[in-house]
């Protein structure tokens, strides 16, 4: 089985090159902020707890995470792989990701890192919010999240490369381009 982690920053492009890659190789897709979002309109007691942190822009604290992480992968083990969009965002949750997967036979196939500049991101996160109303899309949680990012998960790369698994993608030209050459990666393996 597959286990590809899609890595970058906020705006950089995890959801989009992920849906690509479900679509092409009939993956299941775990993004950790997704099943937060959803849990926050369920309105159930961890949607309560995880509302303030997506709010302001911070990560909900590991121990969450790691639980739901284990819950929703176990219910893909059928398939032909999972990718982690969003996940791992910590050394803690990288981790906890490495042992899970070991736990099941399983290690990360690739990590997929998407490299894009900090005005870019900027820019399409908030194009985005004009169309999808994000609530942590505003200028000055954007500018939060990229905090976060550079601080808690950036310096993940490092673990990734030890790992031997990191594979670099700077990217240029248009969403359909880079597509396809994350498709003809994710193929090659
Ligand atoms: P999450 O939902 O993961 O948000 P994020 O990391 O900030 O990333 P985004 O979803 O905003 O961007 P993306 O990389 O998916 O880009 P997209 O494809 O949409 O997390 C949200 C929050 O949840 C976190 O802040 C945290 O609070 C919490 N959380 C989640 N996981 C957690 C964890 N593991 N631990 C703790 N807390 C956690 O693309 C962006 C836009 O750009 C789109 O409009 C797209 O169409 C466009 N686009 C993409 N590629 C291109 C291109 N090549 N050219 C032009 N436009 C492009
Ligand atoms: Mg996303």
């Amino acid at each position: 089985m597959d286990n590809i982690v899609i890595f970058g920053a906020p705006g950089s492009g995890k959801g989009t090159y992920s849906t690509a890659l479900v679509k092409e190789f009939g993956y299941n897709h775990i993004s950790t902020g997704d099943v937060l979002r959803a849990e926050i309109k369920a309105g159930t007691k961890l949607g309560k707890i995880v509302k303030g942190y997506i709010d302001q822009g911070q990560l909900i604290p590991d121990e969450h995470m790691i639980d739901i992480l284990a819950g929703v992968y176990d219910s893909m083990l059928d398939g032909p792989g999972v990718i982690f969009d969003g996940f791992p965002r910590t050394i803690v949750q990288a981790k906890a990701l490495k042992d899970m997967l070991q736990e099941r036979g399983e290690k990360i196939t690739i990590t997929i890192n998407l490299n894009v500049s900090e005005d870019v991101l900027m820019e399409r996160l908030l194009r985005r919010a004009k169309i999808e109303g994000r609530a942590d899309d505003n200028e000055e949680t954007i500018k939060k999240r990229f905090k976060v990012y550079y601080n808690q998960t950036y310096p993940l790369i490092e673990w990734f490369k030890n790992e031997g698994v990191l594979s670099e993608f700077t990217f240029k030209g248009d969403t359909n381009l880079i597509i396809k050459e994350i498709i003809d990666k994710v193929a090659s393996l």
